[in-house]
């Protein structure tokens, strides 16, 4: 109990000033709860409002696919320049240190992988991602696809459960062989996505990406797809900046790259510094050649 004689009196209110109501950076997220914001605000940068993720969550569907084989040694030195780590509860577990520091993107729904039928999912227990301190629930969702339904309630029960605890959404758009990559089939799952209480997509990169940015009303955040030479994937990432993307969440044009480390800190030049892919490339190759 704190010492209660001789209180000093209270006397500094500061009546002529008024108190700040700010507002808060993210699109789409100025009605949302504290905890939250906190948790936005850890993934995405509140200077430059924008975010590199590390996504090496492919073994859930994939297994030790190529840059994936020994996550401790490929992935554990890329966390220190990532703002943000996507993965599973298994790598979590396993590889990544507590100690690293970084807000977790966890993978939140699971059920098939690339042998039989993708997207057929269900989510796991909120606990489990409460007990992991998850920043963000990542759940796909596969409009028009077979399992659209599945994946839909998964997002709405992740929403849902994620609301209880102020831990956000991420909507991550599937995209399989029959889907069209398109600007208006990419804005219909983004914005399917987005009105269905997700609180950021994750969508790919197309022609007229702006017309999937501007109609979702959510913060979109860039998958990097298939491996691309390292001046195309700055290109990628550069334009779907300009078009309203707020960030990338890659794996594959990261950890696949030449030299993974020189281009993760290529990918920051491009969405926290605004750098053009040409120079974001010669960083890329001076830090390379460094080594
Ligand atoms: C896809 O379902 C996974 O969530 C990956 O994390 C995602 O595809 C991003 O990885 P990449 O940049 O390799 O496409």
């Amino acid at each position: 109990m704190p010492d209660i004689d001789e209180i000093k009196e209270a006397s500094q209110y500061n009546a002529q000033i008024a108190q700040k109501t700010e507002g808060f950076f993210l699109k789409g997220s100025n009605s949302l709860e504290w905890g939250m914001k906190d948790r936005l605000a850890r993934i995405f940068s509140p200077v430059s409002g924008r975010t590199v993720m590390l996504a090496f969550d492919h073994g859930y569907i994939m297994g030790p696919t190529s840059g994936l084989e020994r996550m401790d040694l490929t992935i554990l030195p890329l966390i220190e320049y990532a703002d943000c780590i996507m993965c599973t509860r298994g790598a979590l577990r396993t590889l990544v240190p507590p100690t690293a520091g970084k807000p977790v993107s966890l993978r939140y729904s699971a059920g098939s992988t690339v042998l039989t039928e993708l997207n057929d999912e269900c989510v796991m227990d909120i606990e489990e991602a409460v007990r992991l301190n998850a920043s963000l629930l990542a759940v796909m969702v596969a409009v028009g696809g077979k399992f659209e339904a599945v994946t839909i309630r998964n997002l709405t029960r992740a929403v849902d459960m994620g609301t209880r605890y102020g831990i956000p959404t991420l909507g991550v758009t599937a995209v399989g062989k029959d889907m069209a990559r398109d600007a208006r089939y990419l804005s219909m799952a983004s914005r399917v996505c987005a009105e269905n209480g997700a609180h950021v997509v994750k969508t790919y990169f197309c022609e007229n990406f702006e017309q999937v940015a501007s109609t979702c009303p959510v913060p979109i955040v860039l998958a990097g797809g298939k491996k691309l030479p390292e001046l195309d994937a700055l290109t990628m990432a550069y334009q779907a900046i300009d078009q309203g993307a707020s960030g990338v969440d890659m794996g594959r044009n990261i950890f696949q790259a030449g030299d993974p480390i020189a281009m993760i800190q290529a990918v920051r030049a491009v969405v926290h510094d605004r750098e053009k892919p040409e120079k974001a490339y010669e960083l890329y190759n001076t830090l390379k050649n460094e080594k």
